[in-house]
C-alpha cells in the first residue's frame, strides 16, 4: 500500500478568496499548499476593469503571512459594459489569465453577469483574437428550469451556440457537476477544459437533504444525483488532460451559511488535498492525482508547472484538521467529507 506521495506542488484552478476580514482569515489555507489559484472576481462591486483586479491583486499580495508564496491568477467579471480594449490590455500586461462569464442571477454576487449574449459578443471576439480564457459558470437562471437541469440546459442553449458563434474562443466549464458536463468537455479535443471541485467527487444531492438540511453542503451548481457524482469521479482520476482541480472553495462566514436562506458554497480550502488523495485512492488513481492537481491546469493555461513539491502521507489515525476558520467576521465552517482523511500534507 502506498504511504507516501509526492506531487509537483498543485494549483487551484478557480477560488474564492473575498477580500477584506476573510480573505485575510483564508489565503493562508490555500497558500500553505498550493502555488497558484484562479481568483474569481465576484466581489460586491464586481472586479470588472484591469485597474480594479490589479487592487485587488495588491489586496491579495498584502494579506499574505510573511514567509508564504502564493501567486493570484486574476480574473476579470464579464458584464455588458465591459470594453474589449481594457480586456486586451489586461491581458497583455500579463495581470489577468481569464475573464469570468457568471449569467445574471445564477449565483453569489451575478446580479452584474450576462443576460443577452449578442452585447458581449465583441469581447468574446477579441478574447479569441488574443487567446484569453473564457471561465463560465454553466447554468441558466430561467425561472421554469428545474435547479438540477440548469447545467445541461445551459450546455445546450447557451454553452454550444456562444462557441461555435465564436470559433477559437478558449473555455474552461468551471465547477461542472453532471454527466452531460463531463461528455460536453469530453466531445471537443482542444480549447475546451472542465474543472471539477473537491466536493462534487464526495457528495451528492442526498448529502444536503437527507436527515436534515446540511447548509455546509449547499452550493452552485448544487450536487446532482449519484451518477454524476461517479461520472465526475471518473472523469477527474482519469488522467485526461481536459479535467483539472477548480476547488470553487467559497467561503461564507457561519452566519450567513446557517440561516433561514443560506449563500452558496462549500469552503474546501483546508483540507482539498488530503480528500483528493483519499478519493483518488478508492479510485485505485493515486497515480493520477498529480495530473488532475498540478499538470493538466497549467498545461491548459499554457503555464508551466511548479517546479517545487509537496508531499502526502497516510496516517493510521484521522488527520485532524480545523473545523472551522476563524476570521474578524465570524467562523466559516470547513467542509466536511462524510468520512475521516487520513492523508496529511506537508
Ligand atoms: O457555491 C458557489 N459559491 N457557487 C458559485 O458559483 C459562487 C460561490 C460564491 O461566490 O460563494
Ligand atoms: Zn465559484
Amino acid at each position: 500500500m502506498t504511504n507516501t506521495l509526492t506531487l509537483r506542488r498543485p494549483d487551484d484552478w478557480h477560488l474564492h478568496l473575498r477580500d477584506g476580514a476573510v480573505l485575510q482569515a483564508v489565503l493562508p489555507e490555500t497558500a500553505r499548499h498550493f502555488a497558484r489559484a484562479i481568483i474569481m472576481p465576484n466581489l460586491v462591486p464586481p472586479v470588472v476593469t484591469g485597474a480594479q483586479a490589479a487592487a485587488y491583486r495588491d489586496r491579495i499580495m498584502a494579506a499574505l503571512p510573511d514567509g508564504m508564496t502564493f501567486e493570484p491568477l486574476m480574473t476579470l467579471y464579464l458584464t455588458e459594459d465591459t470594453d474589449p480594449d481594457d480586456v486586451s490590455a489586461a491581458h497583455a500586461s500579463g495581470l489577468v489569465k481569464a475573464v469570468k462569464l457568471y449569467p445574471a442571477g445564477a449565483t453569489t454576487n451575478s446580479a452584474s453577469g450576462v443576460r443577452d449574449f449578442d452585447k458581449v459578443r465583441p469581447v468574446l471576439e477579441r478574447m479569441a483574437e488574443i487567446g484569453l480564457t473564457l471561465c463560465v459558470h454553466g447554468e441558466v437562471t430561467d425561472a421554469d428550469i428545474d435547479i438540477f437541469d440548469r447545467e445541461a440546459v445551459f450546455i445546450d442553449r447557451v454553452l454550444d451556440p456562444v462557441r461555435r458563434a465564436t470559433p477559437g474562443l478558449r473555455v474552461v466549464m468551471e465547477h461542472i457537476t453532471t454527466s452531460q458536463g463531463v461528455e460536453y468537455a469530453k466531445s471537443v479535443d482542444s480549447g475546451l477544459g472542465a474543472t471539477i471541485t473537491t466536493h462534487h467527487l464526495v457528495i451528492n444531492r442526498n448529502h444536503i437533504l437527507v436527515g436534515g438540511i446540511r447548509p455546509h453542503y449547499y452550493c452552485l451548481p448544487v450536487a446532482k444525483r449519484e451518477e454524476h457524482r461517479l461520472a465526475l469521479r471518473a472523469a477527474a482520476t482519469s488522467g485526461d488532460a481536459r479535467f483539472f482541480l477548480g476547488t470553487d472553495s467559497a467561503p461564507h462566514v457561519d452566519a450567513l451559511k446557517e440561516t433561514g436562506c443560506g449563500c452558496a458554497g462549500c469552503f474546501t480550502a483546508t483540507n482539498t488535498m488530503g480528500i483528493l488523495a483519499h478519493v483518488f485512492e478508492e479510485e485505485n488513481a493515486l497515480d493520477r492525482l498529480e495530473a488532475f492537481a498540478s499538470l493538466n491546469g497549467p498545461a491548459f493555461y499554457d503555464l508551466p508547472p511548479n517546479t517545487d513539491v509537496i508531499t502526502l502521507t497516510k496516517n493510521d489515525h484521522p488527520v485532524v484538521y480545523p473545523e472551522k476558520i476563524d476570521s474578524d467576521d465570524g467562523p466559516v465552517t470547513v467542509f466536511d467529507p462524510t468520512f475521516p482523511v487520513h492523508w496529511d500534507v506537508r
